[in-house]
Order: C-alpha cells, then structure tokens, then sequence
C-alpha cells in the first residue's frame, strides 16, 4: 500500500515533544512490513546540516490560499527504508521553533494545502494520507473540498490521530475565508464551529474517514466530559470511526545494549552494565556515588497534565524515603523554580536538569532504578516503555496509555511490570513510590523480576503497525466497494 504521512515534527530531523518520536518510527515500521512509505513536514531552519547535505532539490511550486500567493520548495532524502519530504518556505519556517509563533494558523493552512497541491510531484499518489494533530487537521478537510473539482483526491482515503486532545487548532471565527481559504459554509454548516470558534479538530475528526488516538484507554476516556477537554461530543458523533492504537518505540534506538551515548551497555540477561551507567550518571550530575540509594527519575515537559503538582506536593516526603531524585525537563516557569529551589535544598541528592537533552535523557533512563509518571491525562506516554526497555521500573498513575502499558506488581499481581496508583492524590503516590522504595531496599530479588519483566516486554511497533495496516486496509477496501 502506498501511504503519505504528514506530521508537524519527527525525529530524528526535529523534536518537541513525543509526535516526534512516534512520525520518526511508524513509518519505518510500515515500510518494513512491505509498504510503500513517505512523511511529509515542515523544512524548519533549526534542521542541521548534517540532514541537508543528505537532501535534493525536487522542486517548487506556487501554493495559493485565500489571496496568499506563495513559493513552496520541495526537498526530500531516504532514510531507513523511507521517504523523506520537506516543504520549504522560509517565510514560514525559518523561526527558531516549530510552533507558538502569533501565526500558526497561517502558517500550518499554508503547509496542509501544499502537502495536497504537492501530490502530482510526489514519487507516488497516496492511497492514504495520515495526518497527525491539528496542525495537519486541515487536509482532510482540504481534501473534501477539493474533491468535486478534483478526481484524483476521490481515491485517497485520510486518518486523523490525536496525539492530545489538549491542543485543538482554535482559532477565531473570521478566519475562515481569510486566513484558510474555505468558504464560509464551512463555519456556517458546523463543520469546522466549535463553541463561537474555527476548531481544525473538529473539522478534522468529520471529515476524515477514520480517527485514532493513541491508547484504546485514552479512545474511551475521550468520550467523557473529564478528559476531552470539551470534545467528547465530536467523539461521540465520530461513533466507531474513531480507535485507540496503543503507540511503540523505536527498539533500535532506544536498545541498552547497544545505545551508543551510555556509559557501559547492558541487557536483560546481565545488568551489570546498568550499575556502571548509575555510577555514570551520578558522577555526572554531581549525585553522591552511592550504589545502594535508590535513584528516581522523570524526563518531561513541566505542564500540568502530566501531573508536576502531585511532585510539588510530595517531594519533602519522597525525599524521606531516603532516594535521589533526578528531573530533566523545562515548560511553565513555577515549576522550573521548583525544581531550582529542590535542587538547592537537595544538595547531592536531588538534580533538576532544566532544558530538554535527548542524549542525557537515554542516560537517565539507564542509570535509574525506578521512573515516576504520575500524569493527570496521558493519551500515550512513550517514556514509561523507555523506562522499562532501560530497567527502570515506572511509578504510574492508572490513565490512558500509562493504564494500557504498565502492570501493577503489588499485592498478587504475578506478572507486574510497574507501579500503579489510581487517584489522582499526593497520598496515593508517595504510598506506591514508598512501596516502591521499599522493595528494591528489602527485596532485591523481587525488585529484579519487576525490572526484568518489563525489559522483555515488546514495546515495539510490531503489533501497533500491524493495527494501523488493518484500518488502512478497511478504509481503502471501502473505497473500492463505493467506487
Ligand atoms: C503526545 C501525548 C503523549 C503521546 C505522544 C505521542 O505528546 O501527550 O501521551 O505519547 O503525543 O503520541
């Protein structure tokens, strides 16, 4: 099958947060299953050299939208079985960051429109685009409108996932016209109105033929009021179009026994290695070398859904336990002071790393004995299956995809891989990280086979990517019946 992936970032070209990760190894997954596979992002400036050198020139085209007339350069590169577009327009994507400038309606109206007048030129038409959150939610919509006047869009069937319900593309009602080059029956009709505003998700969840989000937990939660942060009624109208796929990591990368930026390697079979990287890792943030004190990390971006307060409120009493504690992780400035303020408090025992290191993150993950994620929502969560693929045992709160990956190990629960608290309370945390604590201090044993079950655990995409290849499959096999 011939499948085009659209995605506002993927690494390894660039990253903000686990979209990222997830656009730079599905594909890859589906291309080894014998698909043919393209992604299609942004040419950002902060892309490094190290990737443009590797690019070519394909070529360009005039992209118009509303009364906007603009250049659109394509550029592509192959990559572990893939292929690679970039969409360049300087005007666009020459800012320093991927997103949260005052115009990135325009500027992702712009790149959706050029993913579907970019089509012809590609090396292959699609026969499914799969888009990801609202900056890519315009082209199916896209897509729907065009396809009156245009024949080939008829054939092409489009998937929209929610990576997070959080982050809806809203914008104001005058946009329409002006701004994404739609007519107005599009507000008018309720397509694209939500609540007075222009919601690409919404529009993006009606028009595309089908919706995934990704954990089956996070599909059902997205149909309560709690956690659909006012779209559960949009997911109630998508009915069965809409799918939880639980997302996998890049086993090649994310591999201890072969992860080129740790200090010692190490495998399932003989941990020796990851005590070398704890040793490691405390020397490199000035931790006491102890190899006996538990070590707890979190590697995360510092928002409220993924449940910093909860840390706020406990740390006094974690730091009881007589653990080290090690954050990396930058966002809302109160809790950046926080975690300066802990560090201070803290001294030799607790490090806050403020600022986003992927190599220091892989050797966080290495050199912890245990993980905590104590989201509020998490759709999926990638860094507790890093964790466990590292050997670090992960301290969850029972929700979305963290419900779906981690096993409880306490009382009577064989075949556990994690910790596992309900409520969303400060006491029930420090309750599991102390029960935590105090199996690795007065049972090693035990601990181990926590740890070891969750380093044999398949947290790759063998099983997800086989998922996805089903629902193109249904929705293509749809088409060739309506046809
Ligand atoms: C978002 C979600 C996270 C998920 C990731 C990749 O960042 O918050 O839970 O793992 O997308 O799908």
């Amino acid at each position: 099958m011939n499948i085009l992936y659209v995605t506002g970032e993927a690494a390894p070209f660039c990253k903000t947060g686990g979209l990222a990760d997830v656009s730079g190894s599905l594909p890859v997954a589906l291309a080894a299953r014998g698909h043919r596979v393209a992604v299609i992002l942004p040419l950002y400036n902060s892309i490094s050299t190290q990737w443009r050198e590797k690019m070519t020139f394909r070529r360009y085209i005039y992209v118009d939208l509303a009364w906007r007339h603009e250049y659109c350069g394509l550029f592509s590169l192959e990559h572990r079985g893939v292929t690679w577009y970039f969409v360049d327009n300087e005007r666009y994507f020459a800012r320093g960051r991927l997103y949260g400038e005052c115009d990135d309606g325009e500027r992702f109206a712009f790149f959706s429109r050029a993913v579907l007048d970019l089509l012809p030129v590609l090396d292959d038409m699609p026969e499914v685009i799969h888009c990801n959150d609202w900056q890519t939610a315009l082209v199916p919509i896209y897509r729907q409108d065009l396809m009156g006047r245009w024949d080939a869009l008829r054939g092409i069937r489009t998937v929209f996932t929610i990576h997070n319900v959080e982050y809806q593309g809203k914008f104001g009602a005058d946009t329409v016209e002006d701004l994404f080059g739609l007519d107005r029956g599009w507000y008018e009709g309720g397509t694209l109105q939500m609540d007075g505003c222009v919601n690409l998700m919404k529009g993006a969840m009606l028009c595309a033929d089908a919706v995934t989000t990704v954990s089956p937990t996070y599909a059902r939660q997205l149909r309560l009021g709690a956690y659909a942060e006012g779209m559960e009624s949009v997911v109630q109208l998508c009915g069965d179009k809409i799918t939880g796929i639980v997302n996998g990591i890049d086993t090649a990368v994310f591999d201890p026994s072969s992860d080129p930026v740790l200090a010692a390697h190490y495998s399932v079979g003989n941990l020796r290695g990851k005590a070398d990287c704890k040793r490691a890792l405390q020397q490199e943030l000035g931790l006491q070398v102890q190899s006996d004190v538990p070590l707890i990390s979190i590697v995360t971006r510092l928002v409220g859904h993924k449940g910093i307060d909860l840390i706020c409120e406990s740390l006094d009493a974690i730091m009881q336990t007589g653990c080290q504690f090690v954050m990396q992780g930058s966002g809302d400035k109160r809790y950046e002071d926080f975690f300066r303020y802990a560090e201070n408090r803290y001294k030799g025992r607790l490090c806050a790393y403020i600022g986003y290191n992927e190599d220091l993150a892989h050797r966080i993950y290495a050199g912890s004995d245990l993980y905590l994620m104590p989201s509020r929502s998490e759709p999926c969560g990638l860094s507790q299956m890093i964790a466990m693929r590292y050997g670090a045992v992960p301290i969850v709160r029972q929700t979305g995809g963290l419900a779906d990956t981690v096993r409880s190990c306490q009382v009577g629960q064989e075949d556990g891989n994690g910790f596992v608290f309900a409520d969303y309370s400060a006491f029930d945390m420090q309750y599991v990280i102390s029960q935590a604590v105090e199996l690795y201090r007065s049972n090693l044993h035990g601990f181990r086979c926590v740890q070891e079950r969750g380093m044999r655990d398949d947290f790759s995409w063998n099983a997800s990517a086989g998922s996805y290849e089903a629902l193109y499959e249904h929705i293509t096999d749809t088409t060739r019946r309506t046809k």
